[in-house]
Formats: structure tokens, C-alpha cells, sequence
């Protein structure tokens, strides 16, 4: 089943996480007993199902706002037998609010957006929790963004280059760095646990 997704996912040009990044992500959530995850950026359920898959016990709440995807993620997880495991939300991420705090939130969605995602979710992330980010390099873009000639692309490395200066200058987080996976995936963690 995973494997149609994925193959369905690239044909119809719907982005999902490269497989390196993928397996990063997974073994985070194993190492570090992950069960409560919160997803921003649902798209097709490929990678809430593929984190589901991994222990029954573990829950993954996530976020879609296209209409057309959510859907097409009902079908995915209902197929895959996880609907008691993944709650997926058709909602804009910056609408959305709870109390839950999680183990894990894996960000993966606006890009230019990073920043204030951080912001809106850090009260759901348990002290001791992480938060990962995809795409932190942009398939490279980030290492040349004055020869970008869009400009809208150009403004959007720009941000998330701003976004990797802003959280490795914050006092309030531990960042470690994995350009070289996937497609470059950031780790925050609190400094102070008891905050
Ligand atoms: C890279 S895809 C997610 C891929 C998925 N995590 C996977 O690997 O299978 C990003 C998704 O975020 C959604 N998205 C972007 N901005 C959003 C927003 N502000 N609120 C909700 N969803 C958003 C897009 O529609 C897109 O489907």
C-alpha cells in the first residue's frame, strides 16, 4: 500500500518526504518513544501512515487545508487500516488550536512559515518533545539564492534562510543540523526542559 502511495503521490506531483528523510523521522520517533505526533502538512497521509505503521500505540494528528488531498488522505489512511490512529484535519494550520501537547511535530508544510509555526505550536510540544523540519535546504536552493531568478522562490529561500539563522541564534532551543538528509531536516529541542 505505502508503496502505491508514494508512486501515485510523485506521478500526480503531490510532494511528499524524500525516503532518507523519511527513515530520519521514523527512527527519531522509535529512539525516542514518540506515541503523541502532530503532523503540519498532511498532503496524501504518506508519512502519517508510514509513522502510524510503526507501533500501534502511537497517535499522529495532521493538517491539510486542500480540500482534494484531505480527502484523498481519508481514503489512504481507511485503506491502510489506521482510522483509529490518525486523525486527519481539513483545516489551514494557522486555524487550527488544541490543548494536546505532543511527543513530536513534524513540520512540513508552508515554508515561509516555519517561524510562526514554531511560535503557534510551542506550547503543544511536551517539554522533553521535538520538533522536525523538512525541506531546510530547499533541493540546495538555500546555498545560492541570489541566482534565483523567480522572485517569489527567491523570497522563499530567503525566509527559510532566515528561519535557520533565527532558531540556531535562539537561546531557547538545542538545533541539530542534518543538511545532507533528505532534503535537509532541522531538530529542535528546549535548552531549559523545565520551561
Ligand atoms: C510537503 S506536503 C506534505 C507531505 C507529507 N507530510 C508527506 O510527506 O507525505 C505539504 C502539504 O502542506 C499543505 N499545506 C501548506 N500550507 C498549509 C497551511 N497553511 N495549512 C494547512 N496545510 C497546508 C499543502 O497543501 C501540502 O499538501
Amino acid at each position: 500500500m505505502s508503496d502505491v502511495l508514494k508512486e501515485r503521490a510523485l506521478k500526480e506531483g503531490v510532494p511528499i518526504i524524500k525516503d532518507e528523510g523519511l527513515a530520519f523521522l521514523l527512527n527519531m520517533i522509535k529512539e525516542n518513544g514518540c506515541k503523541e505526533i502532530l503532523e503540519l502538512g498532511t498532503a496524501v497521509a504518506y508519512s502519517a501512515i508510514q509513522m502510524a505503521l510503526l507501533d500501534k500505540k502511537i497517535h499522529v494528528d495532521t493538517l491539510e487545508k486542500r480540500e482534494d488531498l484531505y480527502q484523498e488522505a481519508v481514503r489512504n489512511i481507511a485503506e491502510s487500516g489506521l482510522s483509529d490512529q490518525i486523525s486527519p484535519f481539513l483545516t489551514a494550520i494557522e486555524d487550527f488550536k488544541t490543548d494536546k501537547e505532543y511527543d513530536l511535530i513534524f513540520v512540513d508544510a508552508a515554508k515561509a512559515q516555519y517561524g510562526r509555526y514554531l511560535e503557534m505550536f510551542l506550547d503543544n510540544l511536551k517539554s522533553d518533545g521535538i520538533m522536525v523540519f523538512d525541506n531546510m535546504v530547499f533541493h540546495g536552493l538555500i546555498y545560492d539564492p541570489e541566482n534565483i531568478r523567480s522572485r517569489n522562490l527567491r523570497n522563499l529561500v530567503r525566509k527559510i534562510i532566515k528561519f535557520r539563522e533565527k532558531v540556531h541564534n535562539d537561546e531557547r532551543f538545542d538545533i541539530m543540523k542534518f543538511d545532507n538528509i533528505g532534503d535537509g531536516i532541522f531538530v529542535l529541542t528546549r535548552r531549559n526542559r523545565e520551561t
